[in-house]
């Protein structure tokens, strides 16, 4: 029998203070409680089926980086043990343990400190048109997925309703301040760095990540999620060839199933199949697994 995927959760009856695409976010005063649940999106719509066990995957995977990456930067992590939580959160410990973190507050900043160290996506399309991205311009003659002389930081503003739009990392600066684009952007190309390095050896292409930082008494903290298949893509190595549209690692069953489909992307997509969501969550279960080593479930 396949596991019942966790599509909301509540406490005690009350609706979280926001909920993201896949995040319950709870605001407990200075802090907050971010909770990942097994809700998915693909193309940019939730599914209404979702992946069991996805949100403890993805919380686990952003501690062990937290955790790894603690040396370069302060995160807004306070503890990931349920044991540390408000009461509240105690008493539902089944919905909530293991997919939840107890963080710091921050005063976000309004960018999306985006790192690409190949090209995909929205970077792919403006350096065909243009040869940059973000107005950086690159090398003549890349081809899709190629990688990049360096890993850039291309920026993107924090649309509240809709799509990002990438800017130049020069605007970022005028948005942010100088100072702080520069000590941010620079934390989080190092940090894609070494992630990048360190995935590889596990036979997982970082491709590009997305990293959010926030102020706490004007100090930076790196908050949000890390380094996880929602925030990145991830491809994986023996499938990767320059040139053309590398399979995505965890969400390339569900875009292939969702493209046989004759839906039209701009409505609610259609249930993904049971063997949609069990070959999903093994790939999820795999990243995780890879990366860290250890086993979850
Ligand atoms: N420490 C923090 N303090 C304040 N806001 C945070 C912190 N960490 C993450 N956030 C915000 O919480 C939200 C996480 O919810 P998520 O489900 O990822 O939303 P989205 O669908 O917008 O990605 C984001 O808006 C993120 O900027
Ligand atoms: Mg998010």
């Amino acid at each position: 029998m396949m596991k019942v995927p966790l599509m909301e959760t509540n406490l005690n009856g009350r609706n979280p203070t926001k909920r993201g695409k896949v995040r319950d976010i709870y605001d407990v005063g200075d802090a907050l409680i971010l909770v990942a649940t097994d809700r998915i999106s693909a193309f940019d719509w939730v599914n209404p089926v979702g992946i069991p066990d996805k949100g403890k995957i993805l919380t686990q995977l952003s501690l062990f980086w937290f955790e790894m990456f603690k040396g370069i930067v302060p995160n807004h992590l306070i503890s990931a043990n349920i044991e540390d939580f408000p009461s509240e959160f105690r008493e539902n410990s089944e919905m909530f343990k293991d997919r939840s973190m107890y963080v710091k507050k921050c005063k976000m900043l309004p960018i999306e400190f985006v790192v690409r160290g190949y090209l995909a996506g929205s970077g792919w399309k403006e350096y065909k048109q243009k040869g940059t991205v973000c107005g950086i311009q690159l090398p003549k003659g890349l081809l899709e997925a190629s990688k990049l002389p360096e890993p850039i930081y291309t920026p993107a503003t924090k649309a509240e309703t809709g799509h990002d739009e990438n800017i130049s990392p020069d605007e970022a600066g005028k948005i942010i301040g100088e100072e702080l684009n520069k000590k941010a952007s620079e934390i989080a190309i190092k940090i894609y760095r070494e992630a990048h390095d360190y995935a590889l050896s596990k036979g997982i292409i970082l491709c590009d990540t997305k990293f959010e930082f926030g102020l706490i008494d004007g100090e930076l903290v790196l908050a949000d999620e890390i380094l996880t298949p929602d925030s990145s893509r991830f491809w994986p190595v023996d499938q990767y060839e320059p040139g053309k549209n590398p399979p995505s690692f965890d969400k390339q069953f569900i875009r292939d199933y969702l493209e046989t489909t004759n839906w039209d992307k701009n409505s609610p997509p259609p249930p993904l199949p049971e063997e949609v969501v069990i070959k999903t969550r093994e790939k999820y279960l795999e990243a995780y697994t890879r990366l860290t080593g250890k086993q979850l479930c």
